[in-house]
C-alpha cells in the first residue's frame, strides 16, 4: 500500500507535536509547517521552515512540501494558532490583528495553495483545529473567539464547496488542551484537568481513517471535568 501523508502546521509544541508522532507511529509520511523544527529525527517526518501569517512564506513552503509528497496530500491539518486575551479595550490592536493573521488568513493561505493538488487527486481531507471558543463567546476573548468562529466559517463553506471533489473537510472544536497555549493567557494554567494533546491526536487519527463517504462536519471534544475533582 501506498504511504499516506499529512501536512500539518504549528509542529513545534502541543497538539500539532503529538499529531506529528502519531502519524509517524502510523507510517504515515508527515510534512511539518511552522517556524520552529521539533527535531524528530525520523525517516517519515520533514520539517519545512514557514511563517504561516506570511502569504509569500507559505506559497515557497507548500510547494516545497508537493514536491517533497508527489503532489500527494492526502490530510492537511491546518493546527497552527494562538491565542491573546483581553478586554475589548484593552487588548492592544496589534494582538488582535495577529491572531487573525495567523489563525484565519495563515490557515486560508495553506488551504488555498494545498486544495488544487487534493482536486488533481480527486481526494483528500482538511481538519480545521477551531476551538469551543468557535461555538460560544468567551468573556475577554472576543479576538480570540471571532477568529475561531471564522474557522467554523470557513469550514462550513470549504465542506459543501469541495466535497464534489471527493475532499472532506471537518472542524475539530477543543474544549481545554494542556499545552504552551495557556502560558500567554492570564489568570488560567495549563493542568491535569484539561484534554492531552494525546487525545486529540487520536482524534484526529479517527478522523483521517474514516471510511470514504463518511464525512464529519463538527467534531466537538471536552474534557469529562474540567474542573478539580472533589
Ligand atoms: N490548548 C487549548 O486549550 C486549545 C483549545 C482549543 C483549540 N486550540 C487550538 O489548537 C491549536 C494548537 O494549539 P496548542 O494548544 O497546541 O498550542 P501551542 O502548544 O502553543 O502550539 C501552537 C503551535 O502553533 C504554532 N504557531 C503559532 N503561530 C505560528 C505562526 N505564525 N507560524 C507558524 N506556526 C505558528 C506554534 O509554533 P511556533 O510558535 O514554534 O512557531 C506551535 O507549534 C491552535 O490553533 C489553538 O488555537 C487550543
Amino acid at each position: 500500500m501506498e504511504q499516506k501523508t499529512i501536512i500539518i502546521t504549528g509542529v513545534s509544541k502541543g497538539i500539532g507535536l503529538e499529531t506529528v508522532k502519531k502519524f509517524i507511529s502510523k507510517d504515515w509520511s508527515v510534512i511539518g509547517l511552522g517556524r520552529n523544527n521539533p527535531e524528530i529525527n525520523h525517516p517519515y517526518f520533514k520539517f519545512i521552515p514557514c511563517e504561516i501569517s506570511k502569504y509569500a512564506s507559505v506559497q515557497q513552503a507548500v510547494a516545497s512540501a508537493l514536491e517533497y509528497s508527489k503532489g500527494n496530500v492526502d490530510v492537511l491539518l491546518n493546527n497552527a494558532g494562538f491565542g491573546t486575551f483581553g478586554s475589548i479595550t484593552d487588548l492592544p490592536i496589534e494582538k488582535w490583528e495577529g491572531m487573525f493573521q495567523v489563525n484565519v488568513h495563515g490557515l486560508m493561505y495553506v488551504t488555498r495553495e494545498v486544495v488544487p493538488a487534493m482536486k488533481k487527486n480527486q481526494s483528500g481531507h482538511i481538519i480545521n483545529i477551531s476551538s469551543i471558543a468557535g461555538l460560544n463567546g468567551i468573556v475577554n476573548g472576543s479576538g480570540y473567539a471571532a477568529t475561531k468562529h471564522a474557522v467554523k466559517g470557513i469550514s462550513h463553506s470549504l465542506y459543501a464547496e469541495l466535497r464534489t471533489d471527493g475532499i472532506k473537510v471537518t472542524a475539530v472544536y477543543p474544549g481545554s488542551v494542556k499545552t504552551n497555549f495557556f502560558d500567554e493567557v492570564e489568570g488560567i494554567t495549563a493542568n491535569d484537568n484539561m484534554l492531552e494533546p494525546k487525545d486529540v491526536a487520536e482524534a484526529i487519527w479517527y478522523l483521517a481513517n474514516t471510511s470514504p463517504n463518511f464525512l464529519p462536519v463538527d467534531f466537538e471534544i471536552r474534557p469529562l471535568n474540567p474542573n478539580t475533582k472533589k
